[in-house]
């Protein structure tokens, strides 16, 4: 079809259901929130005047820690129920070819693309190699421990007997003691903090270069491949 001006056609595919696209905005909203309270946490900010109690700021600080936390929480297992019953994209936060040799050359493929060593990008309906490879490590594993060591920390101040203890209050004399189980949180925070500026630096990048959409993708769930032939 000849129309005069430059045409590129474009093959769409459903990839994210909406349900994996509105957890990703909730838990990526979530862990912002989670990391600024961390950081105050662990890094407080100068002592006020006048008596802690009046003005709360600390209990506010926490208070919106555990909020954030709880949301994080409650996102994971449901995130982890729809890899069930969801599309087979929905199960690759959950599961790795680690065993396949096709995957490491292609994350191989992947890292040289990134290091503008290749001309051409793959293309992947859902995550390319490296992506899935992060994703599954830091969010899926490092969200997990986040949690783990979240909620034992939590049973020192919701007490014996809880259910924050009965469950996780083991982990503390398991990793040594609570400052030991804080500093793992606290490093958990810096790796997941530069998993999603390179996480967003490679959304914004392929976006750009790859000829395929991605941030697009994680707001209406299709995937345009565009292609140079009209
Ligand atoms: C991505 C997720 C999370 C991040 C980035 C994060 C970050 C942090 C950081 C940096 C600290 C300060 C540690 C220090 O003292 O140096 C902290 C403390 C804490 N976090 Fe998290 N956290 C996350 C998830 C959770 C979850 C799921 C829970 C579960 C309830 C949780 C509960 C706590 C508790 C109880 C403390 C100690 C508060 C206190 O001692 O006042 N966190 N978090
Ligand atoms: C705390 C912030 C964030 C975290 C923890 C995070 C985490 C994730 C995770 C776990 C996935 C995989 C989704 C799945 O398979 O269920 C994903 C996908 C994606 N995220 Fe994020 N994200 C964050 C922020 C962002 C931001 C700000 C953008 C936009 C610039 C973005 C763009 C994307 C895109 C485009 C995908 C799909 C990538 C693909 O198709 O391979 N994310 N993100």
């Amino acid at each position: 079809m000849y129309t005069g001006v430059p045409t590129v056609k474009q093959t769409a595919v459903y990839v994210y259901q909406a349900p994996v696209r509105i957890w990703h905005w909730v838990t990526a909203l979530s862990i912002t929130i989670l990391a600024i309270t961390g950081y105050l946490i662990g890094s407080p900010l100068p002592t006020l005047p006048g008596e802690a109690s009046d003005h709360y700021l600390m209990g506010y600080i926490r208070f919106f820690h555990f909020a954030a936390a709880y949301i994080f929480i409650v996102g994971f297992l449901f995130r982890i129920y729809w890899a069930f019953v969801g599309n087979s994209y929905s199960r690759q936060l959950f599961s790795l070819p680690f065993w396949r040799r096709r995957f490491w050359s292609e994350l191989a493929h992947e890292l040289r693309w990134y290091a503008f060593l290749e001309k051409e990008p793959r293309k992947y309906i859902g995550h390319n190699p490296l992506a899935h490879l992060f994703m599954v490590v830091i969010i899926t594993v490092g969200g997990l421990v986040m949690i783990v060591t979240g909620l034992a920390l939590y049973s020192e101040q919701s007490g014996l007997g809880s259910w924050q203890d009965e469950l996780f209050g083991w982990v503390i004399p398991f990793v040594g003691q609570s400052q030991d189980v804080r500093m793992w949180h606290h490093w958990g925070m810096w790796i997941i903090v530069v998993f999603v500026m390179l996480h967003v630096y490679t959304a914004i990048r392929e976006d750009i270069m790859s000829r395929q959409s991605l941030i697009s993708t994680m707001i209406s769930g299709w995937r345009m491949f565009k292609d140079d032939r009209p």
